[in-house]
């Protein structure tokens, strides 16, 4: 059975994904050392528990397995521990990617698909960002996901990898079948914050800041179902196994919300008010963050299907008042 490498598949993008690499007739192989992961999440396809720097494990899963491609979805991704922490960052983003590259090439592993941030960006020059909009990072986390592209792009002109990197936006929602779900600790993102704001679990929401140029004054962001950025995955697969070069592409949907809007939505959903305040700027927030997604649309079999606010609200609602893990 055609096989897919998934690193990181144990976390909350790549669990997904690896539900929708099985329903697509592969079978996804998890690596993953659970430090953020959960061994429940791993439900399509064997689990490795190892780092993703140990070359035994790797060399050993790909003489197993009949390995095709590869998805890297294990980094850490808190912008605020990257300023506290960044030699944590480097270690793992960079020098663990490099290590993962260097062993998916030595094991003949040709097709790499990379999980990237609209973070490399920084701070947008444009209302809608395209791929080619500079890429400036403000924090640790965006500069080492950039750094490891770079990395790529140099690794692919010395050898026959070729890789596909995904600018992920706001990742959000959960499973439509209460199957998988976003349970970080600590929690740190709007909508998973809100959810348990309104079930009790969590203290009341906190806006960070009102006072952005935006047309109520919260920061605009780009809002993607977590089961349409697992399709894009699988679609840049699909693309890279048919003979697509390496590219780079934004998942999002061109559309944004503010963060009070997500809140009004929220509670016109759940017809229950949602306790908030406002509090201070959280530092490297950018006002707006929101994807051109032209070429995605125009290359890859994808497009958003289930990025409304509705569905991604009503399906992390469900997912924190029910989950398992
Ligand atoms: N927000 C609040 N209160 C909270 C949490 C968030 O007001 O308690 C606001 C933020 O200021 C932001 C919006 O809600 O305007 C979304 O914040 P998230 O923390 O949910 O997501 P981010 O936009 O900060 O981060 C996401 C990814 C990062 C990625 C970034 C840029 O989680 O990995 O998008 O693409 F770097």
């Amino acid at each position: 059975m055609k096989a897919v490498l998934v690193a990181g598949g144990a976390g909350y993008i790549g669990a997904q994904t690896c539900k929708q690499l099985a329903a697509s007739g592969f079978l996804p192989v998890t690596i993953d050392n659970i430090s953020t992961g959960y061994r429940q999440a791993v439900k399509w396809g064997p689990l490795v528990e190892a780092d993703i720097r140990d070359r035994y494990a790797i060399a050993g899963t790909v003489a197993k397995y009949d390995i095709r491609a590869a998805m890297h979805f294990a980094a850490c991704s808190l912008v605020g521990e990257s300023m506290q922490n960044p030699v944590k960052y480097y270690d793992n983003n960079v020098g663990a990617a490099v290590s993962f590259a260097s062993s998916l090439i030595e094991n003949g592993v040709k097709n790499l698909i990379f999980s990237s941030t609209a973070a490399v960006y920084g701070l947008p020059k444009t209302m809608l960002i395209s791929e080619d909009h500079p890429a400036i990072p403000i924090n640790p986390y965006g500069a080492t996901k950039l750094a490891f592209e770079q990395a790529l792009h140099w690794i692919a002109c010395s050898s026959d990898l070729r890789f596909t990197i995904l600018r992920y936006f706001n990742a959000s929602g959960a499973d439509l079948d209460g199957e998988v779900g976003e349970s970080h600790d600590p929690e740190t993102h709007l909508i998973p914050l809100l959810c348990k704001a309104v079930i009790g679990s969590g203290a009341p929401l906190s806006i960070f800041g009102s006072d952005y140029p935006t047309p109520d004054g919260t920061p605009i962001r780009d809002y993607i179902h977590v089961v349409d950025l697992a399709a894009a995955h699988v679609a840049a697969l699909q693309r890279m196994l048919s003979g697509g070069g390496s590219g780079i592409f934004n998942v999002g949907t061109g559309v944004g919300a503010t963060v009070a809007e997500v809140i009004r939505t929220a509670e016109s959903i759940l017809a229950r008010e949602i306790p908030y305040r406002i509090g201070p700027r959280r530092e490297g927030d950018p006002a707006v963050l929101v994807a051109d997604p032209s070429r995605i649309l125009h290359t890859l079999d994808w497009s958003p299907r289930f990025s409304d606010l509705r569905t991604i609200i009503q399906t992390a609602m469900w997912w924190q008042e029910n989950r398992f893990y």
